[in-house]
């Protein structure tokens, strides 16, 4: 009869296996065709008649024994290395890394949104137009016909097919009248474009248009003025607000917005070029002729305008505008 002290051997063998290798290293050995299953078996025809029954049973009890726990082992040792193998690969996501840097918004990004901010918290709608115009959109239903001696304020880019890029935000005014009826409470930010280029101007710059059209004469310039006083001071503080009288083609009266400097608090200095004043917008009562150009009746409005880097650059004190636009990140950086 094999011998316990054998099997035990070979069982204590199978657990101590470390590797797959080896598994299949001991299975070779006890099952394979020289291996001991074999050997025990081949000695069959050396026992008496009488024990062969109860030799072979107990034969394939430890045969059965030792293949369970070769397939056991096998099936431990893979699970083992497929856990080490996935620790070794994992990822911590939520890993710090201390010299990670966080993004931030461009300051002219962040100035739109908190100007877009403002103004939606005062119940306005955005609305949006297409940066390519036409003449129509971007002059002559604002009351620039053809030769309106005000284009050349414009200083406009030409397609070749008699579209342009619109100069300012106002063709979206112009649009949202005829696609809409009053009352309107709306802002339009976006790009707009003019050959344009100095230490304040870039060639393309940014925008935020407002108008408020309403039925019959109830829009007075006081509504205008209570609205941009209180959104210049959420924007710079407690400063000073003065109108002062101007002219656009598309508003009439006219004003231009200033606010008191604040860099000198209004005492003049290099910003101000020595006035105390800093311009920041442009605003009037909604002309007649737009309103006629778009088939309102009966309907009174202001409107307003203003540069987004002209408020980005007085925030954050930037004194070369086109910087701001050459994508130098040690110059982004500082605005984080
Ligand atoms: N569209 C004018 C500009 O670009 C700004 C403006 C808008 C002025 C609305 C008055 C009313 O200069």
């Amino acid at each position: 009869m094999m011998e316990r002290r054998i099997l035990q051997e070979w069982i204590n063998a199978i657990e101590s296996a470390g590797t797959i290798d080896k598994i299949e290293e001991i299975r070779v050995a006890i099952f394979g065709k020289k291996g001991i299953m074999n050997a025990q078996f081949a000695r069959m025809k050396e026992i008496p008649d009488s024990e062969k029954g109860a030799f072979a049973k107990e034969l394939n009890i430890y045969k059965e024994q030792l293949n369970t726990l070769l397939v056991e082992r096998k099936l431990f040792l893979s699970l083992a290395h497929l856990e080490a193998t996935m620790k070794g690969e994992a990822l911590d996501v939520t890993a710090f890394s201390p010299s990670s840097d966080r993004g931030a918004l461009h300051p002219v990004m962040e100035t739109m949104d908190r100007i877009v901010e403002y103004f939606t918290a005062m119940n306005f709608a955005v609305h949006t137009g297409p940066m390519v115009e036409d003449d129509f959109h971007n002059f002559e239903a604002l009351n620039l016909p053809t030769y309106h001696p005000a284009r050349d304020m414009q200083d406009t880019f030409y397609f070749k097919d008699a579209k342009l890029l619109r100069t300012h935000t106002s063709p979206v005014q112009i649009r949202t009248m005829l696609s809409t009826k009053p009352p309107i409470r709306m802002i339009a930010p976006g790009s707009v474009f003019r050959r344009d280029y100095d230490l304040t101007h870039t060639p393309m710059f940014h925008q935020v248009e407002g108008l408020v059209v309403e039925a019959g004469g109830s829009v007075s310039f006081a509504n205008l003025k209570f609205i941009l006083e209180d959104f210049l001071k959420t924007m710079f503080g407690e400063v000073e607000v003065r109108f002062r009288p101007s002219f656009f083609p598309f508003t009439e009266p006219s004003a231009e917005v200033d606010i008191s400097c604040i860099f000198c608090g209004g005492d003049g200095c290099r910003v101000c070029s020595k006035t105390g004043w800093l311009e920041v917008l442009g605003c009037g009562i909604v002309d007649p002729n737009v309103f006629k150009a778009v088939g309102y009746e009966n309907v009174s409005g202001y409107a307003f305008g203003l540069g987004v880097e002209r408020f980005a650059m007085l925030i954050h004190r930037i004194g070369d505008l086109r910087s701001l636009f050459e994508g130098d990140v040690r110059l982004l950086e500082q605005f984080r």
